[in-house]
């Protein structure tokens, strides 16, 4: 039965119209070709047929047909890709229907029919009337609410429980889902997120599976924000705040502008910046790099790297570089706390923040010498004591050795010694950089991507 459905969809979706909204495809002959998303190239051996309905990449040699495609590019599994393209195509997927997929249906229309229901409040209930309000100080706009799906949790211990009780939803379903909290001692269950702005979590394809909540009182009690707690549903390591979104403008735009704060990647979206997306406030895990490197290997990281967090903001760096990526800084006047206040005060100022970002280890070399004269032979030591274990992680040779050899000018030390140091590093400490899975079958491509960065020191830029 399920292949008569998936031949139903590929009789509807049409191959070239879905994957022009992934990649620039041109005419060749009597089929297409583009860019293979899939491996780093300069001319295209991406081909895709028509006729066949199918694609094949000539460098990577990955193919097959419109499933195999969403199933790379998104990152999704089968079951997904299928409700996805079932979607798209208008065919009701009655025949599939394992048990598990059953559960996992079951909680996601839960939380959807949560999220609903705080929207409504947001736009309709009179106690909603404080969260408008403080919608209207911070400058979001209705498109801004609406499209991030932004509502309200009414102050009291069982609106919500009740009201997904009346829509047929078990208290058990909703504790799963992080809405509800049953309290150690005993006792009934009760809303989890109270009198707070709702903003809804969603994956990347924009299924909303969770929420953060920020207080809307001034003193702050109980904490700014409340998350929904890890769940079947909700993986805080695999989601990047705003991506559903900001997906096809990274890739357009190819750099993804990360902020730390969710109302930030709001603002910044609302604002002309529609690449961003935020970290929520932790370092990068692994499954979120990955996620972003599928539709550029640029990050412009508008972090205070300054600030308290630094240290865990720089774990995520490390890994980021570990896998390849480009990273460049932004730096906004330090009047402006964070990324959000800037935009507001004047979005031209933090275009011009972005169009100066510079490259992370020219800001290391900054921060590193900022209290010392390279003059005195102390600092001398102290500042090659300070970069060659940041330079040890860097994953490309190329740009290792550039480095070594601005470090050996500036401290005016032999070059070959340095790299004597950073090789006792490497080795010691055990953190040679090696991604994960990364067997000598992509050695080609690794080198590759080596030689395409070689440009790629002074050429990535973004303009909006
Ligand atoms: N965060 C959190 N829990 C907290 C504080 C922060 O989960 N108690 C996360 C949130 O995702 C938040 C991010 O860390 O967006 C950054 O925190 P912070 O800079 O304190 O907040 P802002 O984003 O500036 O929040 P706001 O502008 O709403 O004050
Ligand atoms: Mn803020």
């Amino acid at each position: 039965m399920a292949d008569a459905v998936i031949e139903q969809i590929k009789q509807r979706v049409d191959i070239i119209e879905l994957l022009s909204e992934y990649l620039k495809l041109q005419k060749a002959g009597s089929n297409w070709r583009a860019l293979c998303p899939f491996h780093h190239e300069n001319s295209p051996s991406f081909m895709v047929s028509q006729d066949k309905q199918i694609w094949h990449c000539f460098g990577c040699d990955k193919g097959g047909d419109i499933f195999t495609f969403i199933q790379e590019i998104e990152g999704i599994d089968f079951p997904e890709t299928l409700k996805l393209l079932a979607q798209r195509a208008n065919v009701t997927l009655a025949h599939y229907n394992p048990s598990q997929q059953d559960k996992k249906q079951r909680l996601l229309q839960l939380v959807n029919a949560a999220q609903q229901f705080y929207a409504q409040a947001l736009q309709q209930s009179q106690d909603g009337e404080v969260a408008r309000n403080y919608i209207a100080q911070r400058g979001l706009t209705d498109a801004s609410v609406s499209a991030f799906g932004i509502g309200y949790s009414f102050d009291t211990w069982s609106r919500l429980k009740d009201y997904l009780k009346a829509q047929g939803y078990s208290d058990s379903d909703q504790a799963e889902a992080g809405l509800l909290i049953k309290p150690d001692g005993g006792g009934g269950y009760y809303d989890r997120f109270r009198g707070r702005l709702m903003i809804p979590l969603h994956d990347i394809n924009g299924t909303v599976v969770g929420f953060t909540a920020r207080t809307l009182k001034a003193d702050e009690t109980g904490g700014k924000y409340i998350n929904s707690p890890q769940s079947s549903l909700y993986d805080k390591s695999h989601i990047v705040f705003g991506l559903f979104r900001a997906k096809q403008a990274i890739k357009k735009l190819n750099a993804a502008l990360v902020v730390e704060g969710n109302l930030d990647a709001i603002t910044a979206q609302q604002h002309g910046f529609p690449n961003t997306v935020a970290t929520s406030g932790t370092a990068f895990t692994e499954q979120q790099l990955l996620q972003l490197k599928r539709f550029s290997s640029n990050l412009l990281l508008a972090f205070d790297l300054d600030a308290a967090g630094e240290q865990a903001a720089q774990r995520g760096i490390d890994l980021a570089l570990q896998h390849n990526m480009n990273i460049k800084v932004v730096r906004w006047p330090e009047q402006y706390k964070d990324p959000d206040e800037c935009i507001r005060a004047d979005a031209a100022v933090f275009k011009e923040a972005i169009r100066q970002a510079i490259h992370i280890v020219d800001y290391w070399f900054m921060q590193a010498s900022r209290d010392l004269q390279l003059t005195r032979v102390e600092h001398k030591k102290l500042f090659t004591q300070r970069i060659l274990p940041k330079l040890a992680k860097l994953a490309d040779h190329v740009e290792v050795a550039h480095y070594v050899q601005r470090l050996a000018d500036l401290v005016r030390v032999d070059a070959n010694l340095l790299h004597e140091q950073l090789a006792k590093l490497r080795g010691g400490k055990g953190n040679a950089v090696k991604v994960k899975g990364q067997g000598s079958a992509v050695s080609n491509q690794q080198l590759e991507v080596r030689i395409g960065r070689l440009g790629w020191l002074s050429i990535f830029w973004v303009s909006y």
